[in-house]
């Protein structure tokens, strides 16, 4: 009997140099540093740069990189025309799924697959997201878009595109966590994605529109939003416990706790959990707080089960003004850094990734009426074509 490994679930598929998870330390290194040190002394630009490069920018090779993101920050035209065309219906991934796609499709070198060309489109969609995503949602709110400033940096200049005002410096601190945070994962469903279209020997911009399909699912990047849903649904630290009786009675998930890898709690919470009482205290909600503490302690009670890190950054990109539905294309726009980094990883030591599965549909039959052609070798020989 073949033994099948339901979603992979155990199985090592390929080397990887750009980040370890290692859940009984329960610890996440990005190119052997800890995740912890580069959110308390990095800015996000640095990191991306660590998880490209593999080393940590000097002064001047950041002050390089940042001019040239700087350059990349101001929406294509056939990108803002793609988007207006999108349905305020649709879902902002859907959104942010169009829009890598068109800026793919407007890059001539889109399929120069070199590694300084896929270094250049990585800057450049990495430049580009947050101007799609504030765009996106300005646009739902009925408030004309907000230029880039080349004064600011990335988290800075995101949150100015995103309210038109500039965010306090802790707010800042507060989202260049979370991008840090979200920045890589290894072999996560996105950027396993991302490394199965690569394989094919498919372009960057292609497998980083499935890995944000991938992204968008709940059980996935789209659990940080469901988090938010959660918190509206209970309303109030106090009803806790008759909404948690009544979501496992009826087998309900419960979204922002569990996680494939991690079974003892994800390294990356308390750090984000930090960031979210700085919010807490900054914009005079206890009350958030409240909610988030009584619901994790209630559920790791009675299931053993921990939150991972889109529990406490969908209440913190709630502070921070962001509506619900952004909160996914946010972790895009950190996760794209990690997705780039493995594209470029499958590409230099490439094997097409094709698993095997075993069949347990219907045994061989045939349509009825259908006489095989004298000619056909399979009709004459069903046993061996069966085979
Ligand atoms: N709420 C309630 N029960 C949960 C749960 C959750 N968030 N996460 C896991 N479980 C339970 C499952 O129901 C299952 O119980 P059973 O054995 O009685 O059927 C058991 O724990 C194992 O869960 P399973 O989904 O098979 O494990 P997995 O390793 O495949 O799951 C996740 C990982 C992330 C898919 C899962 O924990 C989940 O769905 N979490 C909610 C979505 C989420 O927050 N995703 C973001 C991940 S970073």
């Amino acid at each position: 009997m073949t033994e099948i490994k339901k979603g992979l679930a155990g199985v090592v598929v390929d080397y990887t140099a750009i980040s370890k998870v290692n859940p009984d330390t329960n610890s996440l290194l990005y190119r052997g540093y800890p995740v912890q040190e580069l959110a308390a002394t990095q800015p996000f630009e640095a990191v991306a740069y660590l998880l490209w490069h593999g080393e940590l920018p000097t002064a001047s090779q950041l002050a390089e990189f940042r001019l040239e993101e700087r350059r990349h920050r101001t929406l294509l035209p056939a990108v803002r025309t793609a988007i207006d065309l999108v349905p305020r219906t649709a879902h902002p991934m859907d959104v942010v799924r169009t829009a890598v796609s068109v800026i793919g499709a407007s890059d001539p070198a889109a399929d120069d697959s070199s590694p300084d060309a896929e270094l250049a489109s990585s800057i450049r969609l990495l430049a580009a997201l947050p101007a799609v995503i504030a765009y996106d949602q300005r646009r739902r709110r009925g408030e004309d878009p907000i230029e880039a400033r080349d004064d600011l940096d990335y988290a800075a200049n995101f949150l100015w595109m995103t309210f038109g005002e500039e965010a306090e410096p802790l707010v800042v601190d507060a989202f260049t966590v979370s991008l840090i945070l979200y920045a890589e994962h290894s072999f996560n469903a996105s950027t396993f994605t991302a490394r199965v279209i690569t394989s094919t020997l498919s372009d960057l911009y292609s497998a980083v529109v499935g890995a944000v399909g991938a992204l968008k699912g709940a059980l996935h990047g789209g659990a940080n939003e469901a988090v938010m849903h959660v918190f509206e649904e209970i309303g109030d630290s106090s009803n806790v416990v008759p909404w948690l009786d009544e979501a496992l009675s009826s087998k309900r998930k419960v979204m922002g706790f569990g996680h494939r890898v991690y079974k003892h709690g994800d390294s990356r919470v308390p750090t984000m959990r930090n960031a979210l009482v700085a919010l807490v205290a900054h914009y005079d909600r206890p009350d958030v707080l409240d909610l988030y503490d009584a619901l994790e302690t209630e559920f790791v009670a009675r299931k053993g089960i921990y939150p991972n890190l889109d529990y406490p950054s969908g209440p913190a990109y709630h502070l921070m003004g962001f509506d619900t539905a952004t909160f996914t294309p946010l972790f895009v726009a950190a996760r794209v850094t990690g997705w780039t980094a493995h594209i470029r990883e499958q590409r230099a030591a490439n094997a097409l990734i094709r698993p095997l599965s075993e069949y347990n549909g219907p045994d061989e039959r045939h349509v009825e009426g259908y006489e095989a052609p004298a000619d056909d070798d399979t009709a004459a020989r069903p046993e061996e074509a069966a085979g």
